[in-house]
């Protein structure tokens, strides 16, 4: 399996400086007022166009090419089919994007958003920060929650990345309001479109995918606490393992982040 050249420490901090750096000017264009009456207007849900700069999402794409061959597919039926590389892949051959996954401006832009004190999960989870691969014909997911087995809250961040389909990421918002009328929003995610939810408060599902189509996303997750019961770890690793990325890549020791 190709991995990231050894250019040493230096080259790994250059990639976490640029990242950052790149995260914090794009930032610089935010309404950040504008985007948090969004995000609470629709219940903890808000997404940005075309957001990231194409400049990052080259590189990105760079990546998602090169872990390609770690791509493992799963098939629950009436559920999902599709495949996912593991944060524990990412880490040993995705620097930029890890690097936007912990860049310290991305973070705290998302807990002005969300009003809470967002972390990154702990580098033993293999979920923290995963692709999903939607490459053959019916690849989709169900409707769910991105329900937290943490002790705090979950947040989840989608990125586009390649977007050559007819499969459509379908939000329903007020979902858990019995006040409100659901609202159904049915989105494509474009390269750079970020996407931002409370993993309690949005019901959403991916369509099938068409014949000679292809999308992928990045899914980013954020916690107010990230403390989970072993008996909660052991399931959602479990869970990860059957629907995600595999025994192999779940029970294995992960690498140094
Ligand atoms: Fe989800």
């Amino acid at each position: 399996m190709a991995r990231v050249p050894r250019r040493g420490r230096s080259w790994v901090s250059e990639t976490l400086t640029s990242v950052a750096d790149t995260v914090a000017r794009a930032l610089e264009g935010v309404d950040l007022d504008a985007v948090r009456r969004q995000y609470w207007e629709q219940n903890e849900f808000v997404y940005l166009e075309r957001w990231l700069p194409a400049s990052l999402v080259d590189r990105m794409l760079a990546e998602v090419d090169r872990v390609r061959p770690a791509i493992n597919r799963n098939y629950i039926p009436r559920h999902k089919k599709g495949g996912s590389v593991s944060f524990y892949t990412l880490t040993e051959q995705a620097p930029t994007i890890v690097a936007l996954y912990r860049a310290p401006a991305f973070i705290e832009f998302l807990a002005a958003l969300t009003g809470r004190p967002l972390q990154v999960c702990p580098p033993s989870d293999p979920h923290s920060c995963a692709l999903y691969f939607y490459t053959e014909p019916g690849d989709h997911i169900g409707f769910h929650f991105d329900t937290s087995y943490y002790r705090g809250a979950r947040y989840t961040v989608l990125l586009g990345l390649v977007e050559r389909s007819s499969s459509r990421l379908v939000c329903q918002l007020f979902k858990n309001d019995p006040q409100r009328a659901p609202v159904e929003l049915q989105l494509a995610t474009h390269p750079g479109t970020l996407i931002l939810f409370n993993g309690d408060k949005l019901w959403h599902s991916v369509t099938p995918l068409g014949e000679d189509e292809e999308r992928v996303s990045l899914t980013l997750e954020y916690v107010t606490d990230p403390s989970m019961h072993p008996v909660k770890r052991l399931f959602s690793n479990l869970k990860d393992a059957f629907a995600y990325f595999g025994f192999r890549a779940v029970f294995r020791r992960p690498a140094r982040a």
